[in-house]
């Protein structure tokens, strides 16, 4: 009986995850042996040293074992990648491990979903993230994104990170609503970024029943929060079925048009919480890969200078491609790919691993392994000029049926708001020296906030 050898297990438990899964995964890759409280500190405090240390300590693929959670596996080999990322959609969970966005996406989510009814809402969505629609979508992220930078102040030394959250903030809601200004637009902003800020607290990750036992405090307010945004995003749904025919490249309507393969379609919970996913997903991501983008070039003046003169010939595409994929390498804001959880027994790598086991392909590894990037601390966008990134190796944005539906929207995003920044603005670091990597919730983000100062092009 499980019951009686309690304390012993407990203490086991606390020290290696659970023991019957332990037992169940014997032959799982070796890892730290400290107890699980501490690898969760270091796991939370110093993700990427953590991570290398490990992988200095026991190699390529690696067992930690973070508090009352079941064993998590890093892989890093691109083979053992290709395994999890191609494994059948009924062996491996990824949508397991997200449930704890629910109360922010809703139940809808593609991002909480697994198996067929993962592929079901993916088919409707991807549509949306099709090439024409975000060639259509261009111009208006460009012009979103120079009023920003006509905003920002001149000559003072500010964050750029908070900066870059604005902006992604108010490209996504045009890509998505196409919202440009008006009310909607302001309370809709107002709604989400405290919504989102909630969803970054450590509060957030606690189970419901407990997160306010009164009704009271962040819990309640994040309640109220999320029920006006409720109405203003039901109320923008609203007002789109009543003109079928509008057409644009705002993926709402791409979400309007789409259908079930039973010819039914989408339900207005079920268009709200891919919308809200979206912008969950699309938002603080973008934004902080922006903001290493700067803290990175700032300080590597051979590639900025390279930069500028290819912008400023207007054909700079290649090395700007080059560039954005180099950042999305070395400082990927998700260490990450989401976990995969063990429905089916497994072999991966020649390991066999069982049910509840959780499968972690990571990108800061693999993209940091000096068998795959010679030197591969040095920023050197040179890698990608005559070669496209492998889909094992480099792998920012996940991979297999659960790649990120926003890569490409990302990376011209990114594209965009480097370009208009170059051509219009000279940027300088705020300080000498690197920043350090500090995690916020599931990123990983410039310590100081990539602090920069800008001057204008004309009269730097
Ligand atoms: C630089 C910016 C971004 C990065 C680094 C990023 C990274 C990722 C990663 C690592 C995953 C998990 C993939 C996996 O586990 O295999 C993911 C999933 C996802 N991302 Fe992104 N993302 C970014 C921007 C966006 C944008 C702009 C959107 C939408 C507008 C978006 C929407 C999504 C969605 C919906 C998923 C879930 C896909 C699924 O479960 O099938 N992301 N992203």
């Amino acid at each position: 009986m499980r019951g009686r050898g309690r304390p012993a297990s407990r203490r086991a438990a606390a020290r290696y995850g659970d023991p019957m899964i332990t037992r169940r995964n014997d032959s799982l890759p070796p890892g730290p042996r400290l107890p699980s409280a501490i690898q969760t500190v270091g796991w939370w405090t110093r993700p990427t040293g953590f991570l290398e240390r490990c992988r200095r300590l026991y190699g390529k693929r690696f067992t930690i074992r973070l508090s009352a959670q079941d064993p998590f596996v890093m892989i890093s080999d691109p083979d053992e990648i290709k395994q999890v990322f191609t494994a059948p959609p009924d062996v491996l969970y990824p949508g397991e491990g997200a449930r704890i966005l629910e109360p922010i996406v809703g139940p809808n989510s593609i991002l909480l979903l697994d198996e067929g009814a993962h592929m079901a809402q993916k088919k409707l969505v991807l549509p949306a993230f099709h090439g024409e629609r975000m060639k259509g979508l261009e111009p208006m992220i460009t012009e979103v994104t120079r009023a920003q930078i006509e905003s920002w102040p001149r000559g003072e030394l500010m964050a750029m990170h908070p900066r870059m959250q604005a902006l992604t903030m108010d490209v996504i809601l045009a890509a998505v609503f196409g919202l440009r200004s008006g009310d909607r637009l302001t309370e809709l902003r107002l709604a989400l970024t405290e919504m989102l800020e909630f969803g970054l607290s450590p509060l957030s990750l606690l189970p419901p029943a407990q997160r306010a036992p009164f009704g009271l405090g962040p819990w309640a307010k994040f309640i109220k929060v999320r029920a006006r945004a409720d109405e203003l995003i039901y109320a923008e749904i609203d007002d789109r079925r009543q003109r079928p025919d509008a057409g644009g490249s705002e993926i709402i309507a791409s979400l309007i048009e789409a259908r079930h393969e039973d010819g039914s379609p989408m339900s207005d919970e079920e268009i709200h919480d891919e919308l809200l996913t979206l912008l969950v997903a699309g938002h603080e991501t973008t934004a902080t890969e922006l903001a290493w983008a700067l803290e990175r070039l700032t300080r590597e003046p051979e590639v900025m200078a390279k930069l500028i003169s290819a912008v400023d010939e207007g054909d700079g595409e290649p090395y700007l491609t080059a560039t954005i994929r180099e950042i999305l390498r070395h400082r990927p804001v998700l260490l990450n790919a989401a976990p995969r959880t063990v429905k089916k027994a497994i072999e991966v790598g020649g390991v066999r691993y069982e049910p509840r086991v959780h499968l972690v392909a990571s990108a800061w590894l693999v993209q940091h392994d000096p068998d795959i990037y010679p030197e591969p601390y040095a920023f050197r966008p040179e890698r990608f000029l005559d070669s496209d990134p492998g889909t094992y190796d480099w792998i920012p944005f996940g991979g297999g049926r659960r790649r990120c539906i926003g890569a490409s929207f990302a990376q011209m995003e990114m594209a965009v708001v480097l370009r208009e920044l170059l051509r219009s603005t000279e940027v300088t670091a705020g300080a000498d020296g690197a920043e350090f990597t500090i995690r916020r919730a599931i990123t990983v983000t410039p310590g100081r906030g990539a602090e920069t100062v800008l001057a204008d092009r004309a009269t730097a």
